[in-house]
């Protein structure tokens, strides 16, 4: 699992990008994109979460990162990503139907990064495959600064924790309002009935 201090390594993401010089109703096109092209002297925030269109990613913390990127760049935030094991046009769907305004997506459809810094996990239990674990982390020049991890790292996992990544919590770390790490509040979904259930919502 990738830790503090720690360079994320070298993947290319395949892209699908407008190109105007296309004719047609669909005029888009591949476009590599680096790791390096993304992080290379920058401070950014990356999230990974387990699926486009998922309820917690959807409602919660997408929306959540999107609305508060003017704080982090306040904060000295260039970039916020949301990273995902899906394909670009899956990525790019979700981000229309969301509204992003602000968040850049990474289709990590192949997991190459996800595995690559020892975040993917199995999530056969509920027929998704192999999929990213739930973090966020702050990169300074591709280097890890702070990771915020959702406890519970394991494969097909009961459910499916939501605090340490949550934006409100990654922003206080930056800002400095919490010094120390906050634990957030841990949102857990109840994976039987898909039903978020804020009785499970944890202190602080
Ligand atoms: C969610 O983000 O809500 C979610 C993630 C994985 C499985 C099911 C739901």
């Amino acid at each position: 699992m990738i830790e503090v201090g720690t360079k994320v390594p070298d993947i290319t993401f395949k892209t699908r990008v407008r190109d105007e010089s296309i004719e047609g109703d669909n005029p888009f096109t591949w476009q590599d994109v680096t790791t390096a092209d993304l992080f290379s002297e920058k401070r950014v925030v990356l999230f990974a979460l387990p699926g486009a269109f998922t309820p917690t990613c959807s409602t919660f913390q997408l929306p959540g990162f999107d609305d508060l990127y003017s704080d982090f760049q306040n904060a000295g935030v260039d970039e916020i990503y949301c990273l995902s094991v899906n394909d670009s046009f899956v990525m790019n769907k979700w981000a229309d139907w969301a509204k992003v305004r602000n968040v850049k997506m990474i289709p990590d459809g192949s997991g190459l990064f996800t595995s690559a810094i020892g975040m993917m996990v199995d999530k056969d239990n509920l027929g998704f495959g192999f999929r990213s674990w739930r973090y966020a982390l702050l990169l300074n020049d591709g280097i890890v600064e702070q990771a915020f991890i959702e406890p519970g790292f394991t494969d097909n996992a009961e459910d499916d924790p939501y605090g340490e990544s949550d934006p409100a919590a990654v922003l206080n770390y930056i800002t400095g309002e919490s010094p120390v790490k906050p634990k957030g509040k841990q949102l857990t979904l109840d994976l039987e009935d898909g039903i978020m259930n804020k009785d499970k919502l944890g202190a602080n």
